[in-house]
């Protein structure tokens, strides 16, 4: 029986076969992408560069020789690869679990294709069960809070965390997603609310899923 993480790897491993001539990549942030990093480290000479969603995705690609490029710089981009922590059957997804959300949906904005990373596990029928994380202003986080409980949700606030931004991060518990595009919109509409981590008016173009019976791609 594979591993999570064995499964994280048959998914990543996957996402290099879309490399193509691509010259700058988006790479996001997590475990699954780790293994993604790690094996770009065979197809450097083929990049300029990647633009990364996080200090830590940051610190991986430096790490294996892949130069940073700035987001200002690097134009628009022809592929980001990012995990998930949900994934609905219409690939909007449910992100930011790691804190990263905020660069990560800048980057999949800015993209032309984004591709998805997962095992087997994050797929669900309704988003909602992993508590979805809201990057705010920390002046704001109170108040957000408070609106957050009118939108029927119960916001936890991730103690002893900071965003690569600053900023503070709210878990919104026990809520059912029913329309996600809805709620994306009503949540980024708050004032002091920097992101929320649902990927839905800009969900995956393509999930690629590590199963225990193999891989499972999604379109
Ligand atoms: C980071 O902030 C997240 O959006 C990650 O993409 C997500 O949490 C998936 O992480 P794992 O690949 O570690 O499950």
């Amino acid at each position: 029986m594979m591993s999570q993480d064995g499964l994280k790897f048959r998914a990543a491993a996957a996402a290099i076969e879309y490399l193509d001539d691509q010259r700058i990549i988006g790479v996001g942030t997590g475990s699954t992408v780790n293994h993604f990093i790690d094996l770009l480290g065979d197809f450097k000479s083929r990049l300029d560069g990647a633009v990364s969603s996080s200090e830590a995705s940051t610190e991986r690609l430096k790490k294996i020789g892949i130069p940073v490029i700035d987001l200002n710089s690097a134009g628009s981009i022809d592929l980001y690869v990012d995990g998930a922590d949900e994934i609905n059957p219409s690939l909007q997804l449910i992100k930011g679990g790691g804190g990263a959300l905020t660069r990560e949906k800048i980057v999949a904005a800015a993209s032309r294709q984004f591709v998805c990373i997962a095992d087997e596990s994050k797929l669900v029928d309704v988003l909602g069960s992993f508590p979805l994380p809201v990057e705010v202003i920390p002046m704001s986080r109170s108040f957000v809070a408070r609106e957050l409980v009118r939108l029927g949700g119960q916001p936890e606030w991730r103690k002893d965390f900071v965003t690569d931004n600053g900023n503070d991060i709210l878990d919104l518990h026990n809520l059912s997603i029913v329309d996600p595009p809805n709620m994306e919109k009503q949540i980024n509409s708050i004032a002091g609310v920097v992101t929320v981590g649902l990927f839905a008016s800009r969900p995956a173009d393509v999930v690629l899923v590590g199963t225990a019976c193999g891989l499972q791609k999604l379109t």
